[in-house]
């Protein structure tokens, strides 16, 4: 079976969702429920057998290691992390616990184990590591996309801390020979994002009749993948990739963020006409910038399809189409969302082990 962190997060539970609809290997999938953990998107496998959810953090070391010697994981697929740039402005604090120290201890608890294995169990084990693009920081409008030799440059504490675990991953091939993978990609968009993101935020608070904030002029361009070519892409290089590489992932979709305001609005004018005729257009309102915030991000991904043929499916037309038609077409999850009933299903049903 495989090991995957953070599988009730956006990013998470859809590549959990897709290993089991696409396979029968078994899944362990720990994740500490924070607010951004969202135990309802896990419901349809709440009587397979393949799934097994744990409530645990990754910087719990007699708890990974327990993982470890319990299920006998094959390969680790590590998506846990706080993963929201304007909460790691306001407190980063918690950015450095779980991206730096629960990698660290992940990593670590992951070597112990693979020090037992021996033959083929070893040579065949994986530690792939899911990371972001923001750790190369932000080009300029002119500047060549990001490479897997682009030189480290992150600006926020949370590009920080995924750039400093990014660093023990590589290290832990470096030193130790631990079979590591490591992705970056560029922004994920598409079913069960928490809404406190671009497009999910955009969408809800257009269909409540809210202001739609962009921040400073709109310009930040941001490099957009549908989250099933994401997963694709990541079980590709789970069962492709070299260990110690790294392989940027993206869309080859550059756009402004007021551009893709503006998409979504008349997508929602057409699938979701608001009463009256008004343009949903008309509750955009630029507001105050991000501080720090980061101009550009966009990805070369000739490595990931030269080496191992993977490129994304969706485009930026037909991704965002399949979103917005997914958030009309799921209100109840909407709704547990924006309530805030979410959380207590997951009191209700995952109360803490200790
Ligand atoms: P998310 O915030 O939606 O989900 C994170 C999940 O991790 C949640 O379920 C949360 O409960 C869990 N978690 C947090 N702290 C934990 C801890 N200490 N122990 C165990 N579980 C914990 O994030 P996401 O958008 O799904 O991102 C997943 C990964 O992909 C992250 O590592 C992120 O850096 C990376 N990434 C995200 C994007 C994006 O656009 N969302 C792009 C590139 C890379
Ligand atoms: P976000 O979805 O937070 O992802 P990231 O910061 O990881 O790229 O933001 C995407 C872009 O949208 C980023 O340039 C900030 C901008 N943004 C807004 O303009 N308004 C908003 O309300 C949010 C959440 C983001």
């Amino acid at each position: 079976m495989i090991l995957v962190t953070g599988g009730a997060g956006f990013i998470g539970a859809n590549f959990v969702l897709d290993w089991l609809r696409d396979g029968d290997e078994p899944v362990v999938n720990a994740d500490k429920l924070t607010y951004a953990g969202n135990a309802e998107t896990l419901a349809p496998l709440s009587s397979d057998e393949r799934h097994v959810f744990v409530r645990e953090d990754i910087c719990d070391r007699a708890a990974m290691d327990a993982l470890f010697s319990t299920y006998k994981p094959r390969a680790v697929v590590h998506f846990a992390a706080e993963s929201h740039v304007d909460r790691s402005i306001h407190g980063p604090g918690e950015f450095v616990q779980t991206n730096v120290v629960g990698t660290f201890t992940l990593l670590e608890a992951a070597r112990a184990y693979w020090g037992t294995l021996s033959g083929a169990e070893r040579d065949a084990f994986r530690f792939l590591h899911v990371s972001t693009d923001e750790v190369f920081g932000s080009l300029g409008p002119a500047d060549a996309a990001f490479s897997e030799v682009t030189a480290y440059a992150p600006n926020s504490p949370y590009s920080a801390s995924k750039a400093a675990s990014d660093h023990f991953v590589r290290a832990y091939h470096h030193t130790y020979g631990l079979p590591t993978l490591t992705t970056n990609c560029s922004n994920n968009y598409g079913p069960y994002q928490f809404p406190e993101k671009l497009i999910p935020l955009t969408l809800i608070n257009a269909l409540a009749g809210k202001r739609l904030p962009v921040y400073g002029d709109g310009s930040n361009v941001r490099d957009w993948l549908y989250v099933g070519d994401h997963c694709a892409a990541i079980r590709t290089v789970l069962a492709r990739g070299t260990p110690g590489e790294t392989y940027n992932i993206g869309g080859w979709n550059e756009k402004k963020n007021i551009e893709v305001v503006r998409t979504l609005c008349a997508l929602l004018d057409e699938l979701r006409p608001a009463a009256g005729g008004a343009r949903y257009e008309s509750q955009i309102e630029f507001v105050k910038d991000r501080p720090g915030h980061d101009q550009r991000y966009a990805i070369d991904a000739t490595k990931i399809e030269r080496e191992l043929g993977w490129r994304p499916a969706e485009t930026f037309e037909t991704g965002l189409r399949k979103t917005v038609q997914w958030y009309l077409d799921h209100a109840a999850w909407v709704q547990g969302v924006t309530s805030g009933s979410y959380r207590h299903w997951i009191e209700k049903h995952y109360a803490p082990q200790s």
